[in-house]
């Protein structure tokens, strides 16, 4: 048996830090969307009790510290089983970038090994480990248009139509994300998650441009101030808005009509060597 689960990326429309925690995570209040940005895991079963995970890409571990093969130990320990399985995991979502990868391919692998191995458990249940391996991963074992609050953890999928096209433009360079939140302090600037939601839940384009907003953006561009320009570039060509994802560093710009996404793209290529034209799913 062969199965195929495709993992989205994700980008944050608002990512709001409403305060630190004791345990030294900080309370977070986001509106997530998927992206029809993807990853693929394919899983077969093998011989013996091993996990075995095998990648296109090179620029990642393909051990014990690859959120997917986290995500296939913990099913298999928590849940006795004795056999083993090899993972192929196709990336496409560039890494270190804000758009979720590791969270996606991780929550992916979760979906998948629930099917192979009859598990038959509940999304909540699914949440719940997910989090055991990462704070965006709860969200990602669902995707589409999310309200995210608490570390991550507390997930309310949200009916929206709104579908604009989506410009990613990811710069060379990562950003390391612990090192972004250790930044935080008082004077960061707040964004207002309930309005957001409101005019995303009414179908209102224009009042989600306006309430878009990130508080990690300051920090990052400080330290990265090349992610200022390609905001600054994607607007002048006409961008609806133009914010930073996540943690960064990978700048979206929204647009309602594609003739616009493909101009986007266009004046960003010689600007950056990693654009993509996707969608919001
Ligand atoms: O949970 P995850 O490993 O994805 O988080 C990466 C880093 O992001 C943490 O080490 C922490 O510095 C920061 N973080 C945070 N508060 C959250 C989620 C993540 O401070 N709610």
């Amino acid at each position: 048996m062969l199965i195929i689960e495709k993992a989205p990326a994700k980008i944050n429309l608002g990512l709001d830090v409403v305060g630190k925690r004791n345990d030294g995570y900080h309370e977070l209040s986001m509106l997530m969307a998927s992206v029809d940005l993807n990853d693929y895991i394919s899983i077969s079963e093998i011989e013996g009790d091993d996990i075995i995970i095998e990648s296109n890409s090179h620029r990642m571990p393909v051990n014990e510290k690859n959120d997917v093969y986290k995500a296939a130990s913990l099913l298999k320990e928590r849940y006795a089983i004795q056999s083993g399985v090899k993972i192929l995991l196709e990336k496409r979502i560039p890494i270190c970038a804000g758009l979720g990868g590791g969270s996606t391919d991780a929550a992916a692998t979760l979906r998948a090994l629930n099917r192979f191995w009859n598990l038959e458990l509940s999304c909540e249940k699914l949440q719940a480990l997910g989090f055991e391996i990462g704070s965006d991963v709860p969200y990602c074992i669902q995707g589409g248009y999310a309200a995210v609050s608490g570390k991550g953890d507390i997930v309310e999928p949200l009916a929206v139509s709104i579908s604009p096209w989506v410009v990613l433009v990811k710069p060379d360079f990562g950003i390391s994300t612990p090192t972004v939140f250790k930044a935080i302090n008082t004077s960061i600037s707040r964004v207002n998650i309930s309005s957001l939601r409101a005019a995303a839940e009414a179908g209102d384009y224009q009042q989600m441009l306006h309430y878009m907003g990130n508080s990690l953006e300051d920090i990052t561009i400080i330290r990265k101030p090349f992610i200022q320009k390609i905001k600054d570039r994607l607007l002048k060509c006409g961008a609806d808005t133009a914010l930073m994802t996540g943690s960064g560093p990978t700048v979206f710009a929204l647009c309602q009509s594609e003739k616009k996404a493909d101009r986007l793209v266009n004046s960003m290529k010689g600007f950056c060597r990693q654009v993509y034209k996707v969608r919001v799913l």
